[in-house]
């Protein structure tokens, strides 16, 4: 993961620019920081552990300067182990893994050197360093460490005595912000955007020298200059703030309001063209990472029912099994919320590959998942900032939903479905309704572990649940299909044990009677009030649709737990917002 910029420019203010342009990308990972800055004879490097929004740093009056704000892959999370990694002439920045980084540092241990850190990046630089002693050459010695190098990598490299600032792509994205006085490299646009709007998207395999404002492309395979094109991206540079609330979560958890709306009231004429794809096809798979998988397994559902068309959700992480199965005449729909989630990406890479088609339904509308897929359906959530995903998940499953009952057409009633629900969700979504949630989160907020049990369409929202209450609460949970219970998982069960059960069908009922039975204290999150409910949070009444709203009283619950327990629910431990690595 890990975001990575670097600027080479006219004016001496490169140092304090990548500074503050890492905080724009600090959704990336935020263990640790560090930028490098190029002083006239040497580089001086800063580095500390913790967020770089509460980092200080000293400027040092420079034209080139590199950073990485951390999520750690390769040793812990220490100083040391910190970007920007230095080894000999050579200073660089590295977000994604080098796999065979253990083989080259023999190679280099062989040849004399030592290293100081435990990641594979400072095996990159030494490797670099190692080319660039033999042959003197800045780009032949990056060329030489790539062909070296296996994995999905981004890699900013600046040298102690060369001018110039060379980023390469292999698999992690890149971006070029291009300016009249200056170049600017990074992970993200967010990270520049404040200087430039004019890019130009590194591919795989592209390397560039960039020197002030001239600028060079490389096809590493073919080792010779590219001519490439500036593209000039509408992206709105809003400061997104928490408003009046404490945490970015809980507002985006109540802008779901609008946002499912937009999903649902987005181009027709985009989804009927998207619809045209399934005429001729003999697979469906779906595939997500995190929530994107449970919002994928939600797809499922309404893929069977309401478009009858068999198909099959799938993680990303696992797809290849399913490698063999893909033809021109298989759609793949791929849910990510960044549109930068590595294994995603190397789904749709390989689904190309096998000439199947590939729908992004993504809230990242320049992303490389959206450049790279041939058909992009729009979230329209807005920025979502809080590690743990909420309004993106919603309207990933409203786009989902509209897709299906429009392929099923049965379009027109879906979507006055889903509007009925959106009237509806000013029932749950008030300052009333999470004051209850917000009572039953005290209940549960000592409790070490709990469980979620949910049947068709609510079984996915149970796994989600789980991943929410997880991730930003510590909580150990678990969502089980609900007929799966007594199947094992009901061993687990002793006397107060806290379980939610999602919806009030029989069979659920019958479920939570068993569970109760046991001792268990039974959470009701449903449409009608039952008698084995210790408590109850009331949901709208819809019919497949109930898959959103139920998961919003998970939402609150959710960020109740972790604020009642003192943690920070926008940026939970050890986690990032997006996940770029494998
Ligand atoms: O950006 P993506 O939707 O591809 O991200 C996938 C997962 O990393 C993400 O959903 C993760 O599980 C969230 N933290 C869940 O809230």
């Amino acid at each position: 993961m890990c975001g990575i910029y670097g600027i080479t420019g006219s004016d001496r203010e490169s140092g304090e620019k990548v500074f503050e342009g890492l905080k724009q990308l600090e959704y990336r990972g935020y263990d640790s920081w560090g930028v490098a800055q190029k002083t006239e004879n040497d580089i001086d490097t800063q580095k500390e552990v913790g967020k770089i929004s509460e980092g200080t740093f000293a400027d040092k009056g420079v034209r080139e300067a590199i950073g990485h704000s951390r999520w750690a892959t390769h040793g812990g999370v220490t100083a040391l182990n910190a970007h920007p990694h230095t080894v000999g002439e050579v200073t660089i920045v590295h977000n994604g893994i080098f796999d065979n980084y253990l083989d080259n540092k023999e190679k280099l241990v062989d040849a004399g050197y030592g290293f100081r850190s435990e990641t594979d990046s400072e095996i990159f630089a030494g490797l670099v360093d190692y080319y660039y002693q033999e042959s003197n050459d800045s780009k032949q010695a990056i060329m030489k460490a790539v062909a070296d190098s296996t994995g999905r990598y981004a890699v900013l490299v600046i040298f102690k005595n060369e001018p110039g600032l060379y980023g390469v792509r292999c698999g992690s994205p890149l971006i070029v912000g291009v300016d009249e006085r200056e170049t600017h490299i990074g992970s993200d646009i967010p990270a520049f955007l404040e200087y430039t709007n004019s890019i130009n998207y590194l591919d795989d395999g592209q390397m560039i020298v960039a020197h002030g404002a001239e600028r060079a492309y490389y096809d590493l395979k073919i080792g010779k200059t590219i001519e490439k094109n500036n593209i000039v991206v509408n992206i709105d540079n809003q400061e997104v703030d928490k408003g009046d609330f404490d945490y970015y979560m809980i507002k985006e958890i109540f802008e779901q309001k609008e946002t499912i709306e937009r999903a649902l009231l987005q181009d027709k004429t985009l989804i009927q063209n998207t619809c045209k794809l399934f005429d001729d096809f003999d697979r469906v798979f779906i595939v997500g990472c995190g929530t994107g998988h449970k919002v994928a397994m939600v797809g499922e559902y309404f893929f069977s029912e309401l478009a009858e068309l068999y198909t099959t959700a799938v993680p990303a992480s696992e797809m290849n099994t399913w490698y063999p199965f893909i033809t021109s005449r298989t759609v793949v729909i791929a849910v990510s919320q960044s549109g930068e989630t590595a294994d995603v990406l190397e789904v749709v890479e390989e689904v190309k590959k096998r000439k199947g088609s590939v729908i992004a339904v993504t809230n990242a509308e320049q992303s490389s998942l959206a450049q790279q897929s041939g058909h992009v359906l729009p979230i329209k959530a807005g920025i979502e900032k809080a590690v743990a995903s909420t309004k993106a998940a919603t309207a990933q499953i409203a786009v989902l939903y509209l897709l299906a009952a429009t392929i099923g057409e049965k379009g027109k009633r879906a979507v006055g479905n889903l509007l009925s629900l959106t009237a509806n969700l000013n029932d749950q979504l008030n300052p009333n309704y999470a004051d209850y949630v917000q009572n039953i989160a005290e209940l549960l907020q000592h409790h070490r572990s709990l469980f979620i049990i949910g049947r068709g369409v609510l079984y996915p929202i149970a796994l989600e649940a789980a991943i929410k209450i997880q991730e930003v609460s510590y909580i150990h949970a678990q969502g089980f299909a609900a007929g799966e219970l007594k199947h094992g998982p009901i061993a687990l069960i002793e006397k107060g044990t806290p379980c939610l059960v999602l919806g009030s069908d029989p069979q659920t009922l019958s479920s939570a009677e068993e569970l109760k039975a046991r001792g268990a204290m039974i959470i009701g999150i449903a449409p009608e009030e039952a008698k084995v409910f210790d408590r109850w949070l009331s949901v709208p009444k819809t019919e497949r649709a109930n898959a959103i709203g139920t998961l919003i009283p998970i939402q609150f619950l959710s960020y109740y737990l972790s604020t009642k327990k003192g943690l920070d629910p926008d940026m939970p431990r050890n986690l990032a917002k997006s996940v770029t690595v494998k």
